[in-house]
């Protein structure tokens, strides 16, 4: 599968688990069933945003027209949506406080997926041949797959200048 289409479902997976905790807020659910929920979701926020720099925005600084202006938005992005799943790490899930930093995550994930799939998915399209993104999406669906537990996520903030340095 193509690596843009890989990414649309990544970012639909995404809006759904938001929408999940909606629900869960909805129905007064118990913390516990709040943090699993939360906690899936977690960790398809980070592994998404790590895949990416991975396999998808060294190629675009390659082959796309705007590489540069979209990668540097995006790992700006990034670092937005990292620090906020962070935050709510740090407090009890259920907890105002807690709800708060899941919204701030939604929204700053929610920014960031409608320009990256305007600007760079659209980009990489007009740029990348099919075959290419093919093959980047058997590497983007293998890395992801292997932390879908969790482990081995590169959480860290990036530079957006210095990731654009090493890359392009
Ligand atoms: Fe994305
Ligand atoms: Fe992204």
């Amino acid at each position: 599968m193509d690596i843009t289409e890989l990414i649309l479902v990544d970012h639909d997976r995404q809006r759904r688990g938001f929408a999940l905790s909606d629900e869960a807020q909805g129905a007064k659910a118990d913390n516990e069933t709040v943090q699993a929920i939360w906690d899936g979701l977690a960790v398809l926020l980070d592994a998404h945003a790590d895949a990416e720099e991975k396999f998808f925005y060294p190629r675009l600084l390659d082959l796309g027209k705007e590489g540069d202006d979209e990668t540097e938005d995006a790992i700006g992005d990034h670092n937005d949506i990292r620090d906020a799943v962070r935050a709510a790490g740090t407090h009890r899930a259920g907890s105002q406080v807690w709800w708060s930093c899941v919204a701030d995550a939604r929204t700053a994930n929610s920014d960031h997926m409608g320009e990256e799939e305007r600007g760079a998915l659209a980009d990489i399209r007009r740029g990348a041949p099919l075959a290419l993104r093919r093959q980047l999406g058997l590497e983007f669906a293998a890395y992801e797959a292997s932390r879908a537990g969790g482990q081995h996520i590169d959480r860290s903030d990036k530079d957006p200048d210095i990731y654009i340095e090493d890359h392009g």
